[in-house]
């Protein structure tokens, strides 16, 4: 654990189930009167909820263009550039409103630091390189789990690289959020899932890795035990939006830990899946997750029986009891929600295994956030191939 941290938060939350009606009054209140709207596209065609949230912010506003964003999981500069083009050629913003899951509101983020900074957007890959504040933003996730709402990053692919750097740092924040699950009901439950299932690495992730500190400890753990609780609803209660509420709460919790703290083996596994081969984010994490808890467990990491307490009652059991308990009740969970073991799924068989291993050589330095010693050379491999068929 560190003993010297720097905590951020610079998110302002609507929380509740119905909360993006307040925005009418929000816009108003703020004296914002041209708002861009930037919205999932699937959600602007289909979804009477966003119809509804659309009247309500056009009449507050008096001005407001809608722009809808193709849905892909895997956003490039290219694609920024083109809506950050196009919104600069409409003339001055006040507001900039990200409605969909976490490529649409990395992109609201990227755009609204583009309408007042100049050049392209991957003149900004890295870290705290925005010079000027962004247009103000909101961000409404429609999915629960990437917690884009409440991190400094908004990541993209670079296309002539393949690979995912985001802008990161300094202003890369929404100034609001609004967590209100009627957006995530009509979600498709394969995205749910592997959303949920990103938080729930987030939240892991965040709890065990080295840099972890007080204040990111409070809420990776709160993060882990409301997603333990309420994922299995996404199988068996999909409907119930208490749930699911409470599901926008977890990934937002787990976000705020995980970028106040680190990651971990099985988030960074996950980004060059989703560059190369289009495993989505969420899932391409999920894949490994129970995988590296049970390696850490083996190597005799024991703060995972902090976590267990959180859910299960096991005075009897002794630390290393208990976390090798939670390694069971994790893979449980991932098993339950149908998270696959193996990446066949999408064309990833062992005969791919050392063009993928050579693609986790890089990942070094996040490997080295791990608890416990995990090396780019032999581990990595090693876990890959327990998921290749
Ligand atoms: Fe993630």
């Amino acid at each position: 654990m560190s003993e010297e941290f720097f905590f951020q938060l610079h998110t302002n939350v609507f929380y509740g189930l119905g909360a993006s009606r307040r925005l009418g009054g929000f816009v108003r209140d703020r004296g914002f009167s041209r708002v861009l709207m930037l919205v999932d596209e699937g959600c602007a065609k289909h979804s009477a909820y966003f119809r509804e949230i659309r009247e309500i912010i056009e009449l507050a506003a008096g001005s407001l263009h809608v722009e809808q964003l193709r849905g892909t999981e895997e956003p490039d500069y290219d694609y920024l550039d083109q809506v950050a083009g196009h919104a600069r050629s409409l003339g001055d913003f006040e507001l900039v409103l990200g409605i969909g899951g976490g490529s649409c509101m990395d992109m609201a983020k990227a755009v609204a630091m583009l309408l007042t900074n100049p050049g392209r957007g991957i003149d900004y890959r890295g870290f705290d390189k925005v010079r000027l504040h962004p247009v103000a933003t909101v961000c409404v996730p429609t999915t629960a789990g990437t917690g884009s709402e409440v991190t400094i990053n908004a990541v993209f692919t670079d296309k002539a690289e393949r690979r995912k750097l985001g802008i990161n740092g300094r202003f890369m924040n929404a100034d609001w959020a609004v967590l209100d699950a009627e957006w995530t009901m009509s979600c498709p439950q394969d995205a749910a899932l592997s959303s949920g299932m990103d938080a729930m690495t987030h939240a892991l992730e965040s709890f065990s890795c080295r840099q972890h500190n007080v204040l990111t400890r409070a809420y990776s753990k709160e993060a882990f035990r409301i997603l333990y609780q309420n994922l299995p609803c996404l199988k068996d209660d999909p409907e119930n939006r208490d749930r699911r509420q409470l599901l926008l709460l977890g990934s937002y919790l787990a976000a705020a830990g995980l970028f106040n703290s680190g990651s971990g083996v099985a988030g960074a596994f996950s980004y060059p899946l989703g560059a190369h081969f289009k495993v989505p984010h969420g899932i391409g994490g999920a894949i490994f997750l129970a995988s590296v808890v049970e390696y850490n467990v083996e190597r005799g990491y024991t703060d995972y029986a902090e976590l267990l307490d959180l859910v299960e009652c096991r005075p009897e059991l002794d630390e290393r009891e208990k976390s090798r308990r939670f390694a069971l009740l994790l893979r449980e969970l991932s098993d339950g929600l149908g998270v696959p073991r193996t990446l066949a799924k999408w064309g990833l068989a062992r005969d791919k295994a050392d063009q993928v291993a050579a693609l986790m050589l890089p990942l070094q330095a996040a490997f080295d956030q791990n608890p416990v010693p995990f090396s780019a050379e032999e581990d990595a491999p090693r876990l890959l191939m327990k998921h290749l068929d």
